[in-house]
């Protein structure tokens, strides 16, 4: 029993729903600590996809009790639609709960996202969910969270504050258009009965089932790359996708996390801007786009493609604390005779290891690659490690696995 935590090591999209739908099993609660509904997760169950973008991919297992933590910026209109995608399909949402400390994202905060990304000369590429413009106000201890929802007279006046401001600055200052009060307060009105049942004071929920032995998961959303403070800022989301956003996300002390579990695609996809040193601009992009059906769950958008950017990963392993690597999409890449893995970049002539902090240099950087054989099996058929174990050792140095700073724990939880 123990608190473990799945974090993306790239950019996002790494396949973390995949990992989470298997550990969540075992599971006796789930919790998210960040992010919004940016997020986008595509599972599938039993034959049928869901995609989700606010839920934890974990909401899937019924029998544990669903937290949207306090680290996040919850859309409630949102969470009721993808509540209710769930209940279409058969399933019960009685075990999701929403932390009262959250923040609950506002349609100003959706429209304010819109606007700045518009005027913006140099773009984010933002999925426009608001997650920007939330935390913004979070931080400007503007936000408004779901305790604050219980008392609908007080919230309104909330709104009615928050939407004058909010008007004048997207009158004034984009050219924007007002949003009427009156709309967005009887917009909150019809769900209020749907969504106070759901918040709850979830720290000590949190920490009461950790105490008590039990198995609690924490998912996160997006990854190592887009985090606020270590990753290619100022490309990147608002918010700590890192185990240390467990913390400060969701109210667990670091010493409480028993286990962090990096998912490594292996190879590189980015939506949005930003520098992505391994990108592939020829036919070799496009094919890895349409093999591994690079596409944003979230905004459709074709995900940037490129070689697995082995200083990405070890930056990740370092700000994460990373006890486990589980490598995924290595099926993608079977076929190819060769196969390209960054060990360092070359900027202005000097070879690093690591990421640098400044944009500017990464947008510079060269990688340095070692070019192993690829293979021609097709691993996706192969379902039982008695089938995979040939290849294994073969798949892993092509992978670049090898060029790894493996830890005790890494070798502990690395297969022979
Ligand atoms: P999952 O959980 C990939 C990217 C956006 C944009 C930047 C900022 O599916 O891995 P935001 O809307 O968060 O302000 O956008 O972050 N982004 C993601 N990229 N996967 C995600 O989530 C992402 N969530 C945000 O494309 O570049
Ligand atoms: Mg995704």
């Amino acid at each position: 029993m123990s608190a473990k935590v799945v974090v993306g090591t790239q950019w996002g999209d790494e396949g973390k729903g995949k990992i989470v739908d298997v550990l969540a099993d075992r599971a006796d609660m789930v919790v998210r600590f960040q992010g919004g509904d940016n997020a986008g997760h595509t599972v599938v169950v039993n034959g049928k996809k869901h995609v989700l973008h606010l839920l934890p991919s974990g909401v899937l297992r019924e029998e544990a009790a669903c937290i949207i933590g306090p680290g996040v910026v919850c859309n409630p209109f949102v969470l009721l639609k993808e509540m209710e995608t769930l209940r279409a399909g058969g399933m019960s949402t009685d075990h999701i709960r929403i932390s009262d400390r959250a923040q609950i994202l506002m349609p100003y905060h959706c429209y304010q996202d819109e606007l700045e990304e518009a005027a913006a000369s140099s773009k984010i590429g933002t999925t426009k969910r608001g997650i920007g413009p939330c935390y913004q106000d979070k931080y400007a201890r503007k936000g408004i969270r779901f305790h604050e929802f219980r008392d609908f007279a007080g919230f309104e006046k909330r709104v009615r504050e928050n939407v004058a401001m909010k008007n004048k600055l997207f009158t004034g200052v984009y050219g924007g258009h007002e949003m009427d009060a009156d709309e967005m307060v009887e917009q909150f009105r019809a769900i209020h009965d749907q969504i106070v049942p759901m918040i709850v004071e979830s720290t000590h929920m949190v920490n009461d089932a950790i105490k008590e032995g039990k198995e609690v998961l924490f998912e996160g959303a997006q990854a190592a790359m887009l985090d606020i403070n270590y990753g290619t800022y100022p490309f990147v989301t608002s918010s700590s996708p890192t185990s240390a956003g467990v913390t400060v996300g969701a109210g667990v002390a670091p010493s409480k996390i028993d286990q962090v579990i990096g998912v490594v695609k292996a190879y590189s996809t980015r939506v949005g801007e930003g520098p992505f040193v391994t990108e592939l601009f020829d036919e070799q992009g496009e094919w890895l786009r349409k093999q591994g059906f690079e596409y944003g769950a979230t905004t459709g958008r074709p995900r940037r493609c490129g070689w697995l950017d082995l200083c990405v990963v070890r930056h990740a392993d370092m700000i994460n604390g990373l006890t486990d690597i589980v490598l995924t999409k290595l099926d993608v890449l079977g076929g190819l005779d060769e196969i390209k893995v960054c060990v360092a970049y070359e900027i202005d002539g000097e070879e690093i290891p690591y990421v640098p902090s400044d944009q500017e240099d990464v947008a510079k950087a060269k990688p340095v690659y070692v070019t192993l054989p690829g293979w021609k099996e097709d691993i996706s058929v192969m379902k039982t490690w008695e089938e995979i174990r040939g290849i294994h050792r073969r798949i892993h140095r092509c992978a670049g696995i090898d060029g790894f700073r493996w830890t005790r724990s890494h070798q502990q939880h690395r297969p022979q």
